[in-house]
């Protein structure tokens, strides 16, 4: 996004935290370039569980895509505004649910993505919902996750103090419980299709990785 487009995105967020929040967040971190790229040949539907203030979906629909997206979180607030940004913006085809991801996910085929909220999940309570979300991609379709990564880095520790910090600050509503390792991934989705795990921490200090499940094509 050029700078021009992140300040215009950034104007329909007046709450001084969450104008500051979008646009360095947008102009630092790779997470949404690189879930445009895995979504870019897609016309699947998607549904994005832990939506935040809908940045993935505002940032898919300013770079072309027009697939329906349907996006819950269970902040109430982060909703009502991700609503109003779409209807400022004229955006169609895009739903904000308030939904807790721990009460089940809605009926789904498509594309589905779960960037940076497993980490507020229990053990047993992620490979529930890595699961279910796995069961709703389509065949053809992706599982797109990012995720702080659970092992022995310095990168693992400052993502762990960096969750911290934005619990401190009220940013967000749960403190982490537990980030998943590799083997999490594996034990949860490698029976639904092809698996990847790469990093994606681009200038932060964080321990991010993308995990895209790819399930085979019908026929
Ligand atoms: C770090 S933010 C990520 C927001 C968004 N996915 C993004 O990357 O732009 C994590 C989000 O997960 C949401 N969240 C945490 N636990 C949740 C749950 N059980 N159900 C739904 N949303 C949840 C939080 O409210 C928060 O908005």
């Amino acid at each position: 996004m050029s700078p021009d487009a992140i300040r215009e995105l950034a104007r329909h967020f007046p709450g001084r935290w969450d104008h500051h929040y979008i646009a360095a967040k947008i102009k630092s971190d790779p997470l949404y370039e690189a879930v445009l790229a895995e979504f870019r040949e897609s016309e699947l539907p998607l549904l994005d569980l832990g939506c935040g203030l809908g940045l993935l979906a505002f940032f898919l629909r300013h770079n072309g895509l027009g697939f329906p997206i349907l996006s819950l979180d269970y902040d109430q607030r982060k909703i009502l505004e991700a609503r109003r940004v779409a209807g400022e913006l004229g955006l169609e085809r895009l739903d904000f649910e308030h939904h807790d991801a721990r009460e089940g996910l809605p009926a789904h085929q498509g594309n589905v993505s779960i960037l940076d909220i497993l980490q507020f999940f229990k053990p047993a309570e992620q490979q529930l919902l890595l699961t279910e979300a796995a069961e709703r991609v389509a065949p053809g379709g992706k599982l797109v996750i990012r995720s702080g990564l659970r092992d022995r880095s310095l990168r693992f520790r400052i993502t762990v103090a960096g969750d911290l910090f934005a619990k401190w600050t009220f940013w967000m509503k749960a403190a982490p419980v537990y980030y998943p390792g590799r083997e999490d991934f594996e034990q949860a989705l490698s029976d639904h299709g092809r698996l990847s795990i790469s990093p994606l921490w681009g200038g932060t200090p964080f321990n991010n990785h993308l995990i895209v499940l790819t399930k085979a094509t019908a026929g």
